[in-house]
């Protein structure tokens, strides 16, 4: 059982990666049948790419929110292990020679890195695909219906529309003069789509109303901006020893972003509204939404 609200928010947020970790462990381990000649090093990369620490925010936002309505177990985790197989496989591919390039992430040598690029190139598949073997199971929710529409929120969430639209436009607006309308696209694409996707299977799970999910949804696109623009931030102020992967990259790669735009200050100014939008879209929840109040802040005070 998970920890209750009591609980401060840091060791909650600890307390459910934990949890998200050993689940990921558990549906990530495949079993042979006999004769068949088994992908060891294609599960080792899978496993590699996502055993490996991290936040676990876009887990933690599922199940937080089916919190709301009093629902919990096994089905809203698989959920959050789905969710994060997608974050984990985007992150694999992000940080490619053909995309970011990065050799560091969670502390630890790319996927790339320590493997080869093949590898890594078909764990991410592995796992983009694996979120909905996950989901689609009997054992994430017993209604067909609740399970279609979890796999459509995720697929949108993850697709062309999407982190992966959102990648494309970010790889195309290197070294381009973007506007601010059209960064806030990108960003809410490539990067607020899975936070969105978080809150909003987190209410479609728990059977939330029209409303709720709604407002639901519009809180998801709210932190989903703040937390891009606190990684955008973090790139040009953090190290990274603290971050775990490299710094001040953005810059050298000509990425749009709003710190690019307007500046360190103007974007912790924006960071700031968008925790008092998303507090405000927590009210109608009461007390029993603190937890998600508190992802908020957190979110936004990484990049203080
Ligand atoms: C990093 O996401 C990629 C972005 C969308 C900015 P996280 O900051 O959630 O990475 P982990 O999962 O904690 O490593
Ligand atoms: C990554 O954005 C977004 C996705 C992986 C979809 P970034 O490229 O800014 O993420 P980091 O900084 O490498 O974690
Ligand atoms: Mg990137
Ligand atoms: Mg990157
Ligand atoms: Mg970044």
């Amino acid at each position: 059982m998970l920890s209750t609200s009591q609980i401060p928010f840091k060791d909650r947020l600890k307390d459910v990666a934990k949890v998200v970790e050993g689940d990921l462990k558990a549906l990530l381990t495949f079993t042979p049948p006999k004769g068949i000649s088994w992908p060891d090093r294609l599960f080792e990369a899978m496993r590699y790419a996502s055993l490996n620490g991290g936040k676990r925010v876009r887990p933690f936002l599922v199940i937080e929110t089916a919190r709301l309505f009093n629902v919990e177990g096994e089905g809203v985790r698989r959920a959050a292990a789905a969710l994060e197989c997608i974050h984990c496989y985007s992150l694999v591919h992000d940080d490619l020679p053909a995309m970011d390039d990065d050799d560091l992430r969670r502390g630890v040598p790319t996927t790339h890195k320590k493997f080869d690029e093949a590898t890594a190139i078909l764990a991410g598949d592995g796992l983009l695909t694996e979120a909905f073997v996950i989901l689609a199971s009997p054992k994430t929710h017993e209604d067909a219906k609740i399970r279609s529409e979890l796999v459509s929120c995720l697929a949108q969430a993850a697709g062309a529309i999407g982190m992966v639209g959102g990648q494309m436009l970010d790889i195309a607006a290197e070294n381009e003069e973007k506007n601010e309308q059209e960064i806030r696209t990108l960003q809410a694409m490539k990067t607020g789509a899975l936070l969105r996707a978080g809150v909003e299977m987190g209410a479609i799970i728990s059977g939330a109303t029209n409303e709720e999910r709604a407002r639901l949804i519009r809180f998801g696109e709210v932190i989903g901006l703040a937390f891009q623009l606190a990684d955008d931030l973090l790139d040009v102020i953090a190290d990274a020893e603290t971050m775990g992967k490299a710094t001040g990259k953005d810059a050298e790669q000509g990425k749009a972003t709003f710190v690019g735009l307007h500046g360190v200050e103007d974007v912790r100014n924006l960071l700031r509204e968008q925790v008092k939008e998303a507090e405000e879209l927590l009210i109608p929840f009461g007390d029993k939404a603190a937890t998600l109040k508190e992802m908020a802040h957190f979110i936004a005070n990484r990049a203080y």
